[in-house]
């Protein structure tokens, strides 16, 4: 069995691979309390005693707007955290998977795939990037899009956050003119489960099968979830994105490599998670 070492085995995207895979591999996840990877001494000891075939590294500062802010922290923990579990893992001679994100794309252009050049916008996205050109040519890059997923308490995905307004009654005001493609997290898992065990040292874009405005994306989320769609209101991307940190406007994201996993549309996914919730 692949013994698959990993940072951010417990945040969203991380806990629900190692829940789905944990059969086909094995996991041992680095905790931010165990291994630090803005600590350098600490990341070359813990992985020089580690026994592992691929390291999969979600780790990262994640807040978007938080990141405004502390850009700096930022590039702490997605650039040079990066670096230092690269240069540990390249130096056992093994290989590195690190994830990013669509937001590297700066949603000016219909429509990108693996081989579209990036131009990060925001400071998340920044960061993102430079982890991205540490690792560049010899590891695995995959960038996934807005993931969600049925449950997770630590922390609300964009579907349960907006689910969770609409059932407090909550009046949302929607970007209408901007697309995203969410990505449901369970087809990131099995799409990894295929990348590791065929690893390249390449990008993918592991990212769902449609793409949809926020506006589209909240009334489908009420129409699956029974909720008063009357409370979404419209507004545009302009309007919506004052004093906000850069997020791509058009957030179209597709692969011309993935003929290994079919990827749920976001109508798919709703069903999906709808069947979870109820545990059906
Ligand atoms: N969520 C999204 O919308 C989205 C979209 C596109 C791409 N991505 C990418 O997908 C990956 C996973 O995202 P996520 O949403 O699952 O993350 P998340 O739930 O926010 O969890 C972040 C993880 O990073 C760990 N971490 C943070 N700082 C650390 C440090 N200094 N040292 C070690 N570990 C540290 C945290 O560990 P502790 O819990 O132990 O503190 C946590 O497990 C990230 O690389 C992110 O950039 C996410």
């Amino acid at each position: 069995m692949l013994k698959i070492a990993m940072t951010g085995g417990d945040g969203l995207v991380g806990s629900r691979i190692v829940e789905l895979l944990n059969q086909d591999f094995l996991f041992t996840n680095f905790r931010q309390a165990i291994m630090d990877i803005t600590n350098k001494e600490l990341v070359d000891e813990s992985l020089d005693n580690a026994d592992f075939d691929i390291f999969l590294h979600l780790a990262a500062y994640t807040n978007v707007q938080g990141a405004e802010t502390n850009s700096d922290l930022a590039m702490r923990i997605n650039r040079d955290g990066t670096k230092n579990l690269y240069d540990a893992v390249t130096r056992k001679g093994k290989k590195f998977i690190y994830i990013s994100t669509d937001f590297v794309f700066d949603g000016e252009n219909p429509t990108y795939y693996e081989d579209s050049t990036p131009n990060p916008k925001g400071e998340y996205a920044k960061s993102k990037y430079e982890g991205e050109k540490i690792v560049s040519g010899s590891a695995m890059i995959v960038r996934i899009s807005y993931p969600y997923r049925a449950e997770y308490d630590p922390k609300k995905d964009f579907v349960r956050t907006f689910k969770h307004l609409l059932e407090q009654k909550k009046k949302l005001t929607m970007v209408t003119d901007s697309l995203m493609t969410p990505t449901f997290i369970d087809d990131i898992a099995f799409g990894l489960k295929h990348l590791m065990q065929n690893y390249s040292p390449q990008i993918f874009h592991l990212v769902g099968g449609s793409s949809i405005s926020p506006y589209d994306a909240t009334i489908m989320i009420a129409d699956r979830f029974n909720l008063d769609k009357s409370l979404i209101g419209k507004t545009t991307y302009d309007e919506f994105m004052k004093g906000k940190a850069a997020s791509p406007k058009l957030g179209v994201i597709k692969s011309k490599k993935n003929n290994f996993w079919k990827m749920r549309t976001f109508e798919e996914g709703l069903i999906e998670i709808e069947k979870q919730s109820l545990k059906i």
